[in-house]
């Protein structure tokens, strides 16, 4: 294994044409970090070393990569049926992979619209809201309820419910009627794995947007029940319970965006299990299809499903929404793939089982100096840098720890970890013994980098 201090120069991208999402463009060219092959919870670099996948890729592979039973299935696919026209055809397959998806669902919650990402599942859900309340003959409701540090896509709806500020401030002006409840995150629950106990409260802010704007113009709230991408914020005890109360209370739709948490990631099928409340949908993507094809869906509970479609007259579209590539079948033989091998393998289980071992080892890093609080819940957890206190960023971070071996995710001084289901107590410790040696002695290489 050769280790560098120079990271690689990849031949592939001397005639760089592509622009890449939510990257500093100029520094990557400069310094480019690619991974050219994956297997299991690994990742190879240009320059041959192995790279612990801390991060599922992103949030999507907890089943690792380079599943046979996957690639078979999309193989098999292409050949005997690569496209089926989404609207007004379909194919077996896409039933059979929303049967799939719908048994993992909460009860009353049976049916399944696809779509191919999660910013596509949050802009459709949020158009399945507005459906639902016309055909309730309720349409005054058209304002959403959503919440500060929220990521949820970004496409035009998903822009508009964004809690962080850098994703929605130069798209102000075409953004919808959104308000923001106040974020989760309080000083006196640092340093708490699970759910904190303080905080349940700040589910007040939805009824004091009914009380500032009349439930009659409230179409829905949504939340990720552990907000992810902002640094993974656990929900308070109470919280989440109480948003449920309200929304039933006032009519309002409760919108679960679980693209990151869906599919075992919190321990059970979705957090709406994990965390005991249904909500009336519920966004995924990501690991629906163990990341292999891009595809997303939309839970919908009966009542809204009823509502909508037996609104409308005979031999009339219900719902004027879709995508060409909605229930594409080589997304459904995918899905149907993935979810085998989730159920065959007791994943989630396995997910559930090995929590307690990854946050047990991530809160050792309160030892060290720089880090400020780590939060975490069945296999997703972050923790939070003080670049003055390390002398270097979160970006910073996320570099060094690719060159010495262990990928993960930074939104500014967090890091999230999200590591495959798959991983064994081994692939932890590398993973944990890597973080500290990276954060207590940022200048060096770390000589544990894996020999694969
Ligand atoms: C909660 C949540 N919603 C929506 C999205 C958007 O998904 P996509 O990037 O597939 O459009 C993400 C992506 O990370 C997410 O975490």
């Amino acid at each position: 294994m050769k280790l560098t201090s120079a990271p690689p120069q990849p031949a592939a991208i001397h005639a760089a044409k592509q622009w890449l999402p939510f990257t500093p463009n100029r520094d990557f060219l400069g310094e480019p970090r690619m991974f050219v092959s994956a297997h299991g919870s690994w990742y190879k670099s240009e320059d041959g070393r192995t790279i612990f996948d801390a991060s599922s890729g992103l949030f999507t592979t907890p089943a690792g990569h380079g599943r046979t039973e996957i690639a078979d299935a999309v193989y098999g696919q292409i050949l005997e049926l690569d496209f089926t026209p989404s609207f007004l055809r379909s194919h077996p397959k896409s039933f059979e992979a929303a049967a799939r998806v719908a048994e993992l669902l909460p009860h009353g919650m049976d049916k399944v619209f696809f779509v191919n990402s999660g910013s596509e599942a949050v802009d459709t859900a949020m158009k399945i809201t507005m459906a639902y309340h016309r055909a309730r003959r309720d349409a005054s409701r058209t304002m959403f309820v959503s919440r500060e540090r929220s990521y949820h896509g970004v496409n035009v709806g998903g822009t508009s419910l964004a809690g962080m500020v850098s994703n929605r401030r130069t798209f102000q002006g075409m953004t919808l009627p959104v308000v923001h409840m106040r974020h989760t995150l309080l000083e006196e629950n640092r340093f708490i794995l699970g759910r904190p106990p303080k905080g349940g409260e700040l589910a007040e802010d939805l009824q004091r947007m009914v009380d500032l704007y009349g439930a009659e113009n409230i179409a829905a709230c949504i939340v990720e029940p552990i907000a992810g991408s902002a640094g993974v914020y656990v929900p308070p005890v109470g919280y989440l319970e109480r948003l449920r109360e309200i929304c039933t209370t006032h009519k309002i739709l409760l919108i679960f965006d679980e693209v990151i948490c869906g599919f075992g990631r919190t321990g059970q099928n979705f957090a709406a299990q994990s965390f005991g409340v249904t909500p009336d949908l519920i966004t995924m993507a990501k690991a629906i299809t163990n990341g292999c094809v891009p595809m997303g869906a939309v839970g919908v509970s009966d009542h809204v499903y009823e509502t909508i479609l037996g609104s409308a007259p005979d031999e009339t579209i219900e719902f004027f929404h879709g995508y060409t590539w909605s229930s594409h079948p080589v997304a459904c033989a995918a899905s149907i793939a993935a979810l085998d091998i989730y159920k065959n393998e007791d994943l989630f289980e396995r997910a559930r089982d090995l929590s307690p071992y990854f946050l047990k080892r991530l809160d050792e890093l309160a030892a060290v100096a720089g880090v400020i609080d780590i939060r975490g819940f069945g296999m997703l957890g972050s923790f939070e840098i003080d670049p003055q206190l390390l002398g270097f960023s979160g970006y910073e971070l996320q570099k060094r720890l690719f060159d010495r071996g262990v990928h993960l995710k930074t939104t500014g001084n967090n890091a999230i970890l999200a590591p495959p289901f798959i991983a064994t107590q081994d692939d932890l410790d590398y993973v944990i013994d890597v973080l500290k040696e990276t954060l207590n002695s940022p200048s060096q290489f770390n000589p544990l980098c894996h020999p694969k």
